[in-house]
């Protein structure tokens, strides 16, 4: 099996091989042993994850010549906090690693993101391995080397790029997912498209029931696919400085906000979705694109079962607030010109924006037009 492809960032570093497949958790050990050849190795997973792959993953350590213990975290967002970083060092000195040694994070977001953090500051970084087992976390957090843990005042304060030796994808993993973990990492699937390759927007239009019930050729295809739309845009643009990366971001401003209003209630993917809708509608209101877009995106969220309108309890002045917050003040936003392709501008001396500065009118409105309006069809139908 070869790569899909390999990441470089640094370039006195070697690249980081991603690999994609289902059902490729036999060859696992192989390509630790060739990638992220280490004396010790702490995985670090959640109880639910171990509960459903414990004994696979125990057989791939067995394979491997290297001491090994599995460090669990809570299976919440509670573990990306320093005292579970420092509580994963503790073990982690009690198990004898040094320089040479690897963490592996074996979960979702949660797990890659803090597992990475800590392998990014523990005696000034260690060898680092990503295998996903959520879908957002195959298609999005695993790829790009963002490591993070919260502070109080928001999430992802406290973080780094760092890269991992070794992603190592088996859509396989993703039939113990529940599906609404599964719906939420569709959301950024439909956003690849949205914001990059109409053909593949139709793709999924045309597949998105048979992705649902998780058909193996098609989940690992549509993983593959997103993961190099990521790639891509990541190689262009590592570190976030070219602007280019910021198209990710696309649904991301209200988002984000939506998740911290609902106390996390509401699922990463789940926000981006509304977000989406909010964003497409900003995109309307400024003529960017035409109400067939709306129509397409809102359709194919729905029939992957994401929302498109605010939860109840939602209050816009309340969002407003948090946008603002989030965003210092600036609502900056990404916005499509149609399907497959986002708006972007262009400064006095050539530099490319890809996030548009709006007003709090254009957006107040926008919500009212968008969310607000498709609340009340729906309600009246
Ligand atoms: N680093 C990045 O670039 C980046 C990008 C997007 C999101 N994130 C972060 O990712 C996190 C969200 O990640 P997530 O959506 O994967 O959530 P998660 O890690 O909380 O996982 C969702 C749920 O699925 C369970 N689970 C995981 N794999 C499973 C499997 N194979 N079978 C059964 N259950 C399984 C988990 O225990 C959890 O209950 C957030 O903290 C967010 O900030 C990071
Ligand atoms: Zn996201």
């Amino acid at each position: 099996m070869e790569p899909i492809d390999t990441l470089s960032i640094y370039y006195e570093q070697p690249g980081t091989p991603i690999y994609v497949g289902s059902d490729i958790l036999d060859q696992l050990a192989d390509k630790l042993q060739e990638h992220a050849q280490t004396n010790r190795i702490a995985v670090v997973t959640n109880s639910v994850i171990r509960d459903n792959y414990g004994d696979a993953l125990q057989n791939i350590l067995d394979r491997i010549p290297a001491e090994s213990i599995i460090l669990q975290v809570p299976d919440s967002e509670e573990a990306k906090s320093w005292d579970w970083v420092s509580n994963l060092i503790g073990a982690m000195e009690q198990h004898g690693m040094d320089r040479n040694s690897t963490i592996i994070a074996f979960g979702g977001g949660v797990v890659g993101d803090m597992a990475g953090f800590t392998a990014s500051v523990y005696k000034r970084g260690i060898s680092f391995v990503q295998i996903p087992t959520t879908l957002l976390a195959q298609v999005d957090s695993s790829i790009g080397g963002k490591v993070a843990i919260n502070h109080p005042m928001a999430k992802n304060l406290i973080g780094a790029f760092y890269q991992p030796r070794l992603i190592y994808i088996d859509t396989k993993l993703l039939n113990t997912l529940p599906l609404e973990d599964f719906r939420s990492g569709i959301a950024e699937i439909i956003k690849a498209g949205v914001i990059m390759d109409a053909d593949f927007f139709a793709y999924l239009e045309k597949n998105i029931d048979e992705l649902l019930r998780r058909q193996p050729d098609i989940l690992r295809y549509v993983v593959e696919k997103s993961c190099r739309y990521k790639i891509d845009v990541v190689k262009k643009d590592p570190l976030e400085k070219s602007g280019l990366r910021k198209i990710l971001n696309y649904g991301h401003t209200v988002g984000h906000a939506l998740e911290a209003v609902s106390n996390f209630k509401l699922r990463h993917g789940e926000g981006v979705s509304i977000g989406m809708v909010v964003a497409m509608q900003l995109a309307i209101d400024l003529s960017f694109a035409d109400a067939s877009c709306a129509e397409k995106q809102s359709n194919l969220l729905k029939r992957a079962g994401l929302p498109t309108e605010f939860p109840d309890d939602v209050n816009v002045d309340e969002l407003i607030d948090r946008i603002r917050l989030d965003k210092k003040g600036a609502f900056r936003f990404v916005l499509p010109s149609k399907i497959g392709a986002v708006k972007c501008d262009y400064t006095a001396d050539g530099k490319v924006i890809y996030d548009h500065k709006l007003s709090i009118e254009q957006i107040r409105r926008a919500l009212k037009n968008g969310v607000e309006s498709s609340l009340r069809d729906d309600r009246d139908s």
